[in-house]
């Protein structure tokens, strides 16, 4: 370009720098790196000697050096300011000229020594909304030459621009620690659910010197059961606790009653019956994430057939997680010790399901069940249900898939042969 104004030209280049600044502060880079090439931008732009950007921390009221170029020591130079000096400089709110201006120089409290150090020639407010954010320091130029208005017309849309990107940083920063504080928060009182949540569930077991173990081999059956059906990880989380707390109601019974080896009588039977009624009784006044845990405690002794109790619900009256925990419950009850019989067999225990589907159990469920056994069987799942199982079960169990057994499981075409009849819960 010939014999152009030296002012347009100037502008131009102004405009290239501004340009060329704003790429730098809106990229991805690391913060550090863009405040330490944005500060030399300014440095290259008015060809001066030196330069530095501190950073003001609102909690220890210091401004302390984030980037420098062209000075030795300069984390030896954080200052502390008092609240009235903050508000004289965000009053100050253009670029000064700070040479001879010991009034300045005073005012954040750096020694001569400290500004001879600098060589600081311009000091630049970093101020946004009246919120104070930090300093720039540039030195002379190198032509000697003193900063024009211009200069500092620029210096100070510059200003602006650095002073946002900290403004952003600074606000992000604290809502990345809010942001951890309230993780932290979360992760604590959820363990301390999970924990009294668990420390029921042994409580429930200790009641019963048969079923220790019971509530949380439910619980895994049922999530098992649950994930193989495309449950979401709320709905399973939900299902877990609900297998935790389903039989809480035994609470209140009698542990006579529970642990009894002989027949009970009317009002026995009437009371341990009364157990899924009472849990619901306590859970519904419990506000869980997942609604239906009080329900599913109430409902884990109906039967698809209607004849199952507190309710006599059938068929679809019974929501799918009851289906489900009604299931994982009697085959953990089938797979150990009761009080009034020895385990059964795994084969006894899988002609008792296939025998009772329909009628005790939701088809659905129980082809998922068996699906979920084969798939762990044959190494397809990550084992969740075979290793909570006896290990002599567990042998005949894995014996019965590989023979077939529930390969060919046919709900409608189900063995009519029965075994000797066992109480199934
Ligand atoms: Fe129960």
């Amino acid at each position: 370009m010939q014999n152009t104004d030296p002012r347009l030209e100037r502008l131009l280049f102004n405009l290239d720098a501004l340009a060329e600044l704003g790429e730098e502060l809106t990229s991805q880079k690391d913060f550090n790196r863009v405040i330490k090439s944005s500060l030399y931008m300014i440095i290259g732009t008015f060809s001066a000697s030196k330069g530095a950007m501190f950073q003001f921390d609102h909690e220890q009221k210091i401004v302390h050096p984030i980037a420098s170029k062209g000075i030795v020591n300069i984390n030896d130079m954080t200052m502390k300011l008092k609240e009235e000096t903050v508000e004289e400089i965000i009053s100050l709110k253009t670029p000064i000229d700070i040479k001879n201006n010991d009034k300045v120089a005073l005012l954040i409290g750096m020694g001569k020594a400290d500004l001879e150090k600098l060589k600081a020639r311009i000091l630049i407010p970093l101020v946004v909304r009246e919120d104070f954010l930090g300093l720039i320091f540039i030195g002379e130029k190198f032509s000697r030459e003193a900063y024009t208005k211009d200069d500092i017309r620029l210096l100070s849309v510059i200003a602006h621009n650095i002073a946002v990107t900290l403004h952003s940083y600074s606000l992000l920063k604290k809502l990345m620690h809010k942001y951890d504080e309230n993780k932290k928060l979360y992760e604590n009182l959820s363990h301390i659910y999970y924990d009294t949540i668990h420390a029921f569930a042994t409580a429930i077991d200790a009641k019963d010197a048969y079923t220790k173990g019971h509530s949380h081999r439910v619980s895994a059956y049922c999530a098992a059961i649950a994930s193989e059906m495309t449950w979401s990880h709320k709905e399973l989380e939900g299902i877990r606790i609900a297998g935790l707390l389903h039989d809480i109601g035994k609470i209140a019974i009698d542990k006579s009653i529970i642990n009894k080896d002989n027949p009970l009588t009317k009002n026995e039977f009437i009371e341990l019956n009364s157990h899924p009624v009472i849990g619901y009784e306590i859970l519904s006044r419990v506000k869980f994430p997942w609604t239906e845990i009080a329900k599913i405690s109430r409902c884990h002794h109906e039967r698809v057939d209607g004849k199952g109790y507190p309710d006599g619900l059938k068929g679809n009256k019974i929501p799918c997680g009851v289906k489900i925990m009604t299931l994982a419950d009697s085959f953990d009850a089938m797979s150990t010790d009761r009080p009034y019989r020895p385990a059964l067999s795994a084969s006894e225990v899988l002609i008792q399901l296939k025998e009772n589907c329909g009628k005790q159990f939701d088809k659905d469920v129980l082809q998922s069940f068996f699906s979920i056994i084969r798939k762990e069987v044959y190494g397809e799942n990550r084992p969740a249900i075979l290793p909570l199982l006896r290990d002599s079960f567990a042998y005949q169990l894995k014996s019965e898939v590989l023979n077939g057994s529930i390969n060919s499981f046919n709900p409608s075409k189900s063995r009519r042969k029965r075994v000797a009849n066992h109480t199934i819960v």
